[in-house]
């Protein structure tokens, strides 16, 4: 699916700012690419806590929501996309069962779907560090129709609202054609609860 994973640019690298902390308690001397799932999973497990401490740090009431939510991927995943982060997918109740469908035909996420990725990365001296956590929202027809009916945002590692522009995240999102405009983690990392 490698057509599907389009690259970030100059643009996307100021929108999502690539200065996230280092957290020095995670640190690994396998290069990025050389990483097995195994060591990411390991990566994973060592910031995860850090990662939500910072994200619910200003209240935000999803960023603690999303925690009890279904997981829609096995191993972080999706290097190469969202500023060649790692990325682990969350979706609320309403949505789960059809987001875990995958379906690139004909989806069509119930409204009130809430969908949050946490993101991390791991620089070139093998320091985790910590990503914003990006969130899309599914409203009713009429409230975001030239977004797909998607709302975007997204909340700095330190829980802070990003500013980000809802053109910038549809533009790439919209090309998903029969995904309603959902990107999905790579297929290996798919949880696998359907066969379609
Ligand atoms: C250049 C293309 C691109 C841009 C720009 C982009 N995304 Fe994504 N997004 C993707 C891809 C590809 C995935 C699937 C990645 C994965 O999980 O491996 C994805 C996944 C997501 C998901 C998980 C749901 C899904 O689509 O499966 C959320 C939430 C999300 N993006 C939010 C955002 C927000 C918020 C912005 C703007 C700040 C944004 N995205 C900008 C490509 C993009």
């Amino acid at each position: 699916m490698k057509s599907k994973r389009i690259g970030f640019g100059v643009v996307a690298a100021a929108m999502f700012g690539f200065s996230g902390v280092a957290y020095a308690e995670c640190t690994t001397d396998v290069a990025k690419d050389d990483l097995t799932d195994a060591q990411v999973v390991e990566l994973y497990e060592c910031i995860k806590g850090a990662l939500r401490e910072g994200y619910t740090a200003q209240g935000d009431e999803r960023a603690t929501a999303y925690q009890s939510w279904g997981a829609a991927s096995t191993v972080p995943g999706g290097v190469g996309n969202h500023g060649s982060r790692f990325l682990t997918t969350f979706v609320n109740d309403t949505g789960y069962l059809e987001y875990v469908r995958f379906n690139d035909e004909n989806a069509k996420m119930p409204v009130g779907t809430v969908i949050a990725k946490e993101s991390f990365n791991v620089n070139k001296k093998g320091l985790v560090k910590k990503g914003p956590l990006f969130f899309m929202e599914k409203v009713a027809a009429g409230e975001a129709d030239e977004f797909g009916n998607w709302v975007y945002s997204a909340l700095k590692p330190n829980g802070k609202v990003m500013k980000i522009k809802q053109s910038f995240c549809s533009n790439c999102h919209a090309n998903f054609e029969g995904q309603d405009a959902l990107g999905y983690p790579e297929e290996d990392y798919r949880i696998p609860v359907f066969s379609n």
